[in-house]
């Protein structure tokens, strides 16, 4: 091993106040010449590190434009950023068109860091990797983040990487980043101008990498200016028949960049969080199980890029499956099908399987909820009676094993009511039968609450408002005390979280859905169930809680209790 050391331990993660106003002053002085103010910042950074770079563009050396060269002077062009300076000017300089059409978001050295380190604690250090591809490499930020780590004289890494990018500036701005790094200038047939999907741009990439690094474009292929031509939507499609010609740049780029792996090779791509769970992304999901499975997951907490889609970033290497290493938390195991369970994880989540083969809740009771003409049903039929027979129970009314009838007024049909109530006689005959069927002992359940909020209606009098799902036992259930306790639980609202996120919806208000509601395992332990139900009919909800959790065999996840307890509203 010759030169440098690995990491440079002082690099920061942060550019600091003095960066932003060079770029600032360099962007103000470029009068549009993006090419221009590149090559004179890449001009200044040589000059202070005494080395002979330049922007190459298509071939040829562009010319400094003079305006930034004389841009205020700038002590950070021989600090650690001079190397960055180039790509955060080009990516200040990018038109707000080539920001929709080429999905030009750059990426903040700070989480390309991050992402490196995820990188590097699951699949281990690249310090010695002989080959790095990044395939839509703009202004270089993960190619200078990657030789930072790497091992050797700066030179011989340097000639290890590999890029590709459509734009030719963002090409010669990434070869200019390294060159700079490097401290001279690096051969420029490894930088390749091409779209990386294309079998031309293969061509001139080796067959196999060691390392895929990059943020691809998140490009939608359904309509505007950033869709493929029909040519190269059917030359996906032969390629990856199952997963066809419209899919998302930013998936096509992860199953393109995985089928470049060498067998101990590995890759992390920046991606949409729609990736884990969004069904039309099952095929590229499976697809890439097969070639490079995942092994980690970073989630971007803090929407970080400038783009407005919730970021996440893969992991994924070839060999067989293994645990996900989720942020700095614990490995998951991953699932067939949706991933979305990796992504509440990452959110804090506690995980819990879903078991199968056990009986469910709709083996002992019946789950309906209203629709649209349940609820115009009854419009005409509130009325504010406090000794009403058949009181309205609506969302707002639900807590957790308490209702707040005549406690606190509700709303219904843009009305404000204290005693909701139902005269059945004026109810519209269209939905009159469904009406009186819920007429029965049930337990009601709100919907988009933080966790499942369930009461009992004992007399079987209530009439649920849509869209409160009303839960009715069969004879020979166990009570509507064991329903509620089953309802309340821990368990059923980790669940409930975790299927949201795996369809992708938002995991904070939990949209509740009979057919849903009627999946819920039942416990297996019944003497803890009935510990539950007592406690649910005292309204003691930590003691139902820790009961229900007993009842499932989770006795020990105080982790799925405390999440729990803590979405409850005080
Ligand atoms: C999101 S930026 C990422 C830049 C850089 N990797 C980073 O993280 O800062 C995406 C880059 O992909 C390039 N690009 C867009 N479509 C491409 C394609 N089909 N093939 C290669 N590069 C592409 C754009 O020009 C842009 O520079």
């Amino acid at each position: 091993m010759r030169g440098w050391p690995t990491s440079l331990p002082g690099t920061p993660r942060t550019p600091d106040p003095e960066v932003h106003r060079f770029v600032a002053a360099c962007v103000a002085a470029s009068h549009g010449d993006v090419g221009g103010a590149i090559a004179a910042v890449v001009h200044r950074v040589a000059a202070a590190r005494h080395v002979e770079v330049e922007l190459i563009v298509d071939g040829v050396v562009v010319d400094a434009a003079d305006s930034v060269l004389e841009a205020g002077a700038g002590s950070v062009c021989a600090g650690p950023w001079g190397p960055w300076l180039p790509g955060f000017v080009r990516e200040a300089l990018q038109p707000s068109d080539a920001q929709r059409v080429l999905g030009v978001h750059h990426t903040p050295p700070r989480i390309v860091g991050d992402i490196l380190d995820l990188l590097e604690q699951t699949t281990g250090p690249i310090a010695d990797c002989a080959s790095v591809l990044d395939p839509a490499v703009g202004g270089g930020a993960f190619l200078l983040a990657a030789a930072e780590r790497m091992r050797g004289d700066r030179i011989d890494v340097a000639e290890r990487f590999w890029a590709v990018d459509l734009d030719p500036v963002a090409l010669g701005t990434a070869h200019a980043a390294l060159s700079l790094w490097a401290g001279g200038s690096v051969p420029s047939d490894r930088f390749v101008v091409g779209d990386f999907l294309a079998a031309t741009t293969a061509a001139r990439l080796p067959e196999r990498v060691d390392l895929v690094v990059g943020n691809p474009p998140f490009l939608s292929q359904l309509k505007g200016p950033t869709a493929r031509s029909s040519d190269a939507r059917a030359a996906l499609r032969r390629r990856w028949p199952d997963v066809g010609g419209y899919v998302d740049d930013a998936a096509a780029f992860l199953l393109a960049g995985a089928e470049l792996l060498a067998s101990d090779g590995a890759m992390v791509l920046v991606q949409p969080d729609s990736i884990l769970a969004a069904s039309d992304a099952a095929a590229v999901r499976a697809r890439l199980q097969t070639v490079a499975p995942l092994r980690g997951l970073w989630v971007d907490e803090n929407r970080s890029f400038a783009a407005s889609v919730d970021t996440v970033a893969i992991v994924a290497a070839p060999g067989d499956t293994s645990p996900v290493q989720v942020g700095r938390g614990a490995a998951v195991e991953p699932s067939a099908g949706s991933w979305g369970h990796l992504l509440a994880a990452a959110r804090g989540v506690p995980i819990i399987a879903t078991p199968s083969g056990t009986p469910t809740l709709a083996e002992i009771a019946d789950v309906t909820a209203g629709f649209r003409d349940q609820y115009y049903g009854l419009v005409d039929a509130v009325v504010d009676d406090a000794d009403g027979d058949h009181r309205l129970i609506t969302v707002g009314l639900i807590d957790p094993l308490h209702n707040g009838w005549g406690e606190r007024p509700a709303r219904f049909a843009k009305q404000r009511f204290r005693h909701p109530s139902v005269d059945l006689g004026r109810v519209d005959p269209a939905v009159r039968d469904w009406i009186r069927a819920r007429l029965v002992p049930k337990v009601l359940v709100a919907s988009q609450t933080k966790v499942l909020e369930a009461i009992v209606d004992e007399v079987g009098s209530a009439v649920p408002s849509v869209p409160v799902v009303s839960v009715e036992p069969r004879p020979d259930a166990p009570s509507l005390w064991h329903l509620a306790a089953l309802l309340t639980s821990p368990v059923a609202t980790t669940l409930a979280v975790l299927d949201a996120a795996g369809s992708a919806m938002s995991a904070d208000a939990i949209r509740v859905s009979a057919p849903r509601l009627a999946r819920l395992p039942l416990p297996g332990d019944r003497r803890a169930w009935d510990e539950a139900a007592i406690a649910a009919h005292r309204g003691d909800i930590d003691e139902c809680g820790w009961a229900m959790l007993r009842a499932h065999g989770l006795g020990h996840r105080c982790d799925v209790f405390e999440f729990w307890r803590s979405r409850i509203p005080s």
